[in-house]
């Protein structure tokens, strides 16, 4: 519908989401996006805001209204000074998107997948063994980033050094959201891991056997655009790495506060997808994701301009008490499952997502077998990232 005179436009908002502090408490942004209208526009960003579940739903799968060739960032990609090449995946709107998904899904076979499972159980089982004896860990550093740190990259069949993984994820994540101090700083952090950096998505470089090599097959079979093969790969590694670590780090937290939550995996160790699922649900790693309006448009009653940013505050849609009673609750029987916008919604919804589960589920089958319980050692903090919600220390008290 196109937009009528007499509609008025959102309410602006004054508040500034991206502050440190906001980013790492992020609960009263949250609920003024969500609560003080359907669609709101954040004044100092020049761009519409949606928390409420019904609508981050519709503008992340409606891409006749909201279209992702803008780019998923809250700067246009198409625009002069912005300008850079959309991401062959995530940028692309259907019909386009449709074959190229098509042809990542038919990579990543139940063949891949079953492999990947028996390699993460082998990491995962070895590195529960060695922690067990140490009783007090900082589960970030000492758990959860060397796990997935090992296991992705060697998947994806890439060699890059272990330290740039978080330098470069947190460039990434502060990227996607505004040009401020944080992403300055990241990106100066990240700066002497760039040099090199496309080299370790060349065809030279893939491992032998590894999904990478596969993608450069499936280029060369006609499934992608001639030339994109590597930045299908790069755009792999980076959605799937640093959402990932952080969606375990937030699993590990909840069910060390929470130790009934975690008296039912320990009865039942099926339920630890679950137990991943409800945190993500609660502290969802990609917290914003941007949208593009195509056309002067009409959403409840409100008046949006065409080609403005939207974003999409999924953190706030997953607290929303339309949607989840008691939305701050953690219940790992919630069935928050294929429910919850973590993974986004629609058409780009995360093609990783039973990677991330399948990962999920080996780490805390390993521990809780393991161990009688997990306890809180000290307090848990998080880091300030633009649109990444992840534990910068998460100390436990490992308890045999
Ligand atoms: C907790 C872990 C993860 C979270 C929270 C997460 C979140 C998301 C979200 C919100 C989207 C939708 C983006 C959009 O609508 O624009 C997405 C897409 C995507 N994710 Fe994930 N992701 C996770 C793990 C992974 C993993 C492990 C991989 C790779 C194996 C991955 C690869 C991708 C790719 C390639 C896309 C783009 C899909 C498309 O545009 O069709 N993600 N992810």
């Amino acid at each position: 519908m196109t937009s009528g005179s007499t509609m008025t436009a959102p309410p602006a908002l004054d508040i500034d989401p991206f502050t440190p502090g906001n980013l790492c408490a992020p609960e009263a942004v949250q609920e003024a996006i969500r609560e003080t209208a359907p669609v709101v526009y954040l004044t100092r960003y020049e761009m519409y805001a949606v928390g409420r579940y019904d609508l981050v739903q519709t503008a992340l799968s409606d891409y006749a209204r909201f279209t992702s060739t803008g780019g998923i960032g809250m700067s246009d990609i198409r625009k002069p000074g912005a300008w850079r090449t959309p991401s062959p995946i995530a940028e692309i709107d259907p019909p386009e998107h449709r074959n190229v998904r098509k042809t990542l899904q038919k990579v990543l076979s139940p063949i891949i997948i079953r492999q990947w499972r028996e390699d993460f159980t082998r990491v995962a089982e070895a590195q529960a063994d060695a922690i067990i004896a140490s009783g007090s860990v900082e589960a970030m550093k000492d758990i959860v980033e060397p796990f997935i740190l090992k296991v992705f990259p060697d998947a994806l069949g890439i060699d890059m050094p272990r330290e740039a993984f978080p330098l470069i994820g947190e460039m990434n994540f502060n990227q996607i959201g505004p040009y401020n101090d944080l992403t300055r700083k990241s990106v100066e952090a990240a700066g002497p891991h760039l040099e090199n950096y496309e080299q370790y998505f060349s065809r030279e470089s893939m491992v032998k056997g590894g999904f990478g090599e596969k993608i450069y097959a499936a280029e060369d079979d006609g499934g992608f655009p001639e030339g994109t093969a590597g930045v299908q790969v790069r755009s792999f590694l980076r959605a799937g790495t640093d959402t990932t670590i952080a969606g375990i780090g937030h699993t590990l937290y909840r069910l060390a506060q929470n130790p009934e939550q975690w008296a039912k995996l320990k009865e039942n160790p099926a339920k630890a997808k679950a137990a991943f699922d409800e945190a993500i649900r609660l502290d969802s790693p990609s917290q914003l994701i941007h949208r593009t309006t195509v056309a002067d448009i009409e959403v409840e009653g409100l008046a949006l301009k065409g080609d403005v940013k939207v974003g999409c505050f999924i953190g706030a849609a997953n607290l929303d008490p339309r949607r989840f009673p008691d939305p701050t609750a953690y219940d790992i029987d919630r069935g928050s499952t294929g429910v919850h916008l973590a993974l986004g919604a629609g058409s780009h919804i995360c093609i990783g997502q039973n990677i991330a589960r399948l990962e999920a589920e080996i780490l805390l089958q390993a521990l809780v077998s393991r161990l009688s319980r997990i306890e809180l050692d000290g307090e848990a903090t998080y880091r300030p990232i633009n649109t990444l919600r992840t534990l910068d220390r998460l100390p436990l008290r490992l308890v045999a």
